[in-house]
């Protein structure tokens, strides 16, 4: 039988996937447990994408971890979670290396506890020559708060003179996103049958391509990962143009 990597054309990558990891929290009810376990659980999932990603030779990963609106979840899960963070840095940080793995983090540090930020700190800078997968993981990020900050830093240089506000186009807003230098997510799965974006990357994902699964993150393996990169060739990316236009340059 073929297996679904198998179908990948490696000349045709996403060069970038962003994935919602959501319905850890259902996974973990339908066993009986509580939400936290499905948490746990997640990790494996998580290991999964980052290798999926980094065997086919995809350049950049973003996982969406934790939102903006997650801290008004009960504080026990908040908690559990940060803990989980602390935990899998700790545990994974020596394979980030070897596997020649970027990590880097999207979203507002100044509201996580200042000890997970110098950890995750450390990594980046640990992780910074690596050349393979780059691992961007969005921590306590909203995509609105990352626009309206991206609007203040421009106003902060406009005043001090350092662009003139006629100059702005969507190139230079870009560079003041916390993605700056990222090129845009060309394929976005949403996992839990969940058809939302929930405040994720909404300048970034402009013309990505949505690929949406009934499976909960916990149970998310790389076969889902290829099936999902396998349906995204299959697809046609106009960009406003008509299909005949795509043939000619
Ligand atoms: C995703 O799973 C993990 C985070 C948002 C941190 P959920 O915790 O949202 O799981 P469901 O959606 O309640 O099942
Ligand atoms: C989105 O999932 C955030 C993350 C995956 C980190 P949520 O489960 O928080 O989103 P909603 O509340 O269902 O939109
Ligand atoms: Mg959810």
């Amino acid at each position: 039988m073929t297996e679904m990597k198998d179908k990948i054309d490696k000349n045709k990558l996403p060069g970038h996937i962003a994935i919602i990891m959501d319905g850890n929290g259902r996974w973990a009810k339908e066993r009986g447990s509580h939400r936290i376990f499905g948490h746990q659980n997640g990790i494996t999932a998580v290991k999964q994408a980052v290798e999926g990603a980094g065997e086919l030779g995809v350049k950049y990963l973003t996982l969406y971890a934790f939102s903006k609106e997650n801290w008004c979840r009960p504080q026990e899960e908040i908690d559990a979670l940060l803990d989980l963070m602390v935990s899998s840095i700790n545990s994974e940080t020596k394979a980030l290396i070897e596997n020649n793995v970027r990590l880097l983090v999207i979203g507002d540090m100044d509201s996580l506890p200042p000890a997970i930020v110098d950890k995750l700190i450390d990594v980046i800078d640990r992780t910074k020559g690596n050349t393979g997968l780059t691992l961007i993981v969005a921590l306590s990020y909203s995509a609105r708060w990352e626009i309206a900050r991206a609007a203040r830093l421009i106003a902060d240089d406009v005043r001090s003179g350092k662009i003139a506000g006629e100059d702005i186009d969507e190139e230079k807003f870009a560079h003041y996103l916390a993605t700056a230098d990222v090129p845009d997510p060309e394929l976005l799965i949403r996992t839990s049958g969940e058809y939302r974006l929930s405040n994720f990357m909404l300048w970034q994902l402009a013309y990505t391509e949505m690929y949406f699964t009934p499976t909960l993150w916990p149970d998310f393996r790389k076969e889902h990962l290829h099936r999902a990169i396998v349906d995204f060739q299959k697809r046609e990316r106009r960009f406003g143009k008509t299909s005949e236009q795509l043939n000619c340059d």
